[in-house]
C-alpha cells in the first residue's frame, strides 16, 4: 500500500501539515521527529530533516528502514539559478546532483560521487508530472518550472559561486538537501519528487530576500503537497 514520506525543510510548513493531519504514531529518532498517519485520507509520513545533506540523507534513511514509505517527496525553498525563474515561482525536480563533489582528480566527472555509476538522480515521471498539475490546479497564479535542482553544503548568496554552478550544472536551483534525498531514495529504490519555492536568486541580495519569502512559500507548499498525495 501507498505511503508517502513528506521531508519539509521549513517549520511552519511542516506545522501546517501536521495540524492537518490524523497522527497515530510518533516516532523521535536521530533528533528528528516523525509523525506517521492520515493527511486528506492517505496514509504519509511527515518530518523536519534539518539543513544540509547529512540531515537529509539519514532522514530519507529512516523513511525507507522504520516506515517503509513508498515514494518520498521534500519540498522548501531554493535560491533561483536562471533569469526568468523569479522569487515565488516553483520548481519541480527533473533530476537533483552535488554542485559540491568533486574526485575529478581520480577521473570522476565533477558532480559525481565515486563508484556511484551516476551523476544526477533521476525523479520519478509521474511525480514530476502530478506535482506541476498539482501546482497549476491550487497555486494557478504561481509559475511553476520542472528543472534540475543542485545541492551543496552552502547557501549560495555570491554572483561568482552561482555562475560557477550554473557553468558546471546549468541547473534551475540551490538549495541544501535536494541531492541527498535523492541519493537516499534511488540507493533504496524509492521514487522521489522535489518541489522548492523559490526565495531568493542565489546572488548578494538572497540573505535579505531569503526570510521574507519563506512564510508565502511555506503555506503554498503545503496546499500544495496536500492535493499531490492524494494523485501519487
Ligand atoms: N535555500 C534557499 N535559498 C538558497 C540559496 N541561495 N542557497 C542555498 N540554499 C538555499
Amino acid at each position: 500500500m501507498k505511503k508517502i514520506g513528506i521531508i519539509g525543510a521549513m517549520e511552519l510548513e511542516v506545522e501546517t501539515l501536521k495540524s492537518k493531519m490524523t497522527i497515530t504514531r510518533t516516532v523521535t529518532k536521530a533528533s528528528m521527529t516523525f509523525e506517521e498517519g492520515t493527511l486528506n485520507g492517505i496514509s504519509v509520513v511527515i518530518v523536519r530533516s534539518g539543513i544540509g545533506k547529512v540531515n537529509a540523507g539519514m532522514c530519507t534513511q529512516i523513511l525507507a528502514d522504520v516506515f517503509e514509505v513508498t515514494h518520498i517527496i521534500n519540498t522548501g525553498v531554493a535560491g533561483s539559478l536562471k533569469a526568468e525563474i523569479n522569487i515565488g515561482d516553483i520548481v519541480v525536480s527533473t533530476d537533483a546532483i552535488y554542485h559540491d563533489m568533486d574526485a575529478t582528480s581520480f577521473g570522476y566527472p565533477l558532480g559525481e560521487v565515486p563508484q556511484m555509476g551516476v551523476r544526477e538522480f533521476v525523479a520519478d515521471s509521474h511525480m514530476i508530472e502530478e506535482a506541476v498539475a498539482s501546482c497549476k490546479r491550487v497555486c494557478p497564479e504561481i509559475s511553476v518550472y520542472t528543472g534540475r535542482i543542485t545541492s551543496g553544503d552552502q547557501f549560495v548568496a555570491d554572483k561568482a559561486v552561482k555562475n560557477r554552478i550554473i557553468e558546471n550544472f546549468g541547473g534551475s536551483c540551490c538549495e541544501m538537501e535536494g541531492c541527498a534525498i535523492a541519493h537516499a531514495s534511488y540507493l533504496n529504490n524509492i521514487p522521489f519528487v522535489i518541489i522548492r519555492a523559490i526565495s531568493d536568486k542565489a546572488d548578494d541580495s538572497a540573505e535579505t530576500d531569503y526570510p521574507t519569502f519563506e512564510k508565502h512559500a511555506a503555506e503554498h507548499s503545503a496546499k500544495l503537497v496536500e492535493d499531490f498525495i492524494a494523485r501519487i
